[in-house]
């Protein structure tokens, strides 16, 4: 089964409004052939509806919040709604991220609502997972994966599934410059790919698309694309800056 790449900036805490200006101006007059990627600009909350605004109806480059609250609305302070998101045209939700669950305590159950959250309002959730070093030294990739997996995705249906993509990212690779070889990273990924299939049946599992992330480069873009269980990335530091992350769309779009 082909699966359309899903090439995707997590701008994390960085990028003003302002500067998304800036940066939107640079990147849409340089990405190319986007029709065959889709790609996504991953906001703060701030600089999210700037960025919604200045994208406007694109068919190729859509908007992601980095979090987003579980609960629907009331006494939540500092938190953000489904809706409000909604309302300002976002189009996916990245959740997860081993950020969110380090230095936020975010876990798999709280992860878990916030997918049903996202899905019902409409919004498409990215599935953050991904193991440390000490758990992958330790003999405990697949046993993480697998409990990340089965746990942020509880009871959700096949048919739901259509609408998330999971990004694997081993957290080891995460701005640290040390990116998986593209062995580790497919051979990671087809894992990923197994538990879909136990959890959501084969169809799921060949339809699902799951990017890599953590130190994707330009020049290392084309080579992790070519493997056949890897339909894209989430990218942090390389997408900082609009033509480095045009020339890791191009990679998209190369294969
Ligand atoms: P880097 O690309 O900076 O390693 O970050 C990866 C990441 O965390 C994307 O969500």
């Amino acid at each position: 089964m082909s699966r359309k790449p899903i090439i995707a900036a997590n701008w994390k805490m960085n990028v003003t409004p302002s500067e998304a200006a800036t940066y939107l101006d640079t990147f849409l007059a340089n990405y190319t052939e986007a029709q065959a990627t889709d790609i996504v600009i991953g906001a703060s909350f701030v600089t999210l509806p700037k960025a919604a605004e200045l994208i406007g109806p694109n068919p190729a480059v859509s908007v992601a919040a980095q979090n987003m609250s579980h609960e629907a609305s009331g006494a939540f302070t500092g938190e953000t709604s489904a809706a409000m998101l909604n309302d300002i045209g976002t189009d996916y939700v990245i959740l997860g991220h081993s950020e969110r669950r380090s230095l936020y305590g975010e876990d798999d159950a709280v992860i878990n609502k916030k997918v049903h959250a996202t899905l019902a309002a409409g919004m498409k959730p990215i599935l953050c997972i991904g193991e440390s070093l000490e758990e992958r030294e330790g003999g405990q990739l697949e046993n993480v994966l697998r409990t990340q997996l089965s746990g942020s995705l509880a009871d959700i249906s096949a048919e739901q599934m259509a609408d998330i993509v999971i990004a694997y990212e081993p957290v080891w690779a995460i701005g640290t410059g040390v990116t998986a070889t593209p062995e580790q990273a497919q051979d990671t990924q087809k894992f990923v790919r197994s538990v879909l299939e136990e959890l959501f049946g084969g169809d799921v599992a060949a339809a699902t698309r799951i990017q890599y992330g953590g130190s994707v480069k330009p020049g290392n873009a084309v080579e992790l694309l070519g493997c056949p269980d890897i339909d894209g990335f989430l990218v942090g530091g390389a997408a900082l800056d609009p033509e480095s992350f045009a020339q890791i769309v191009a990679a998209g779009t190369a294969g």
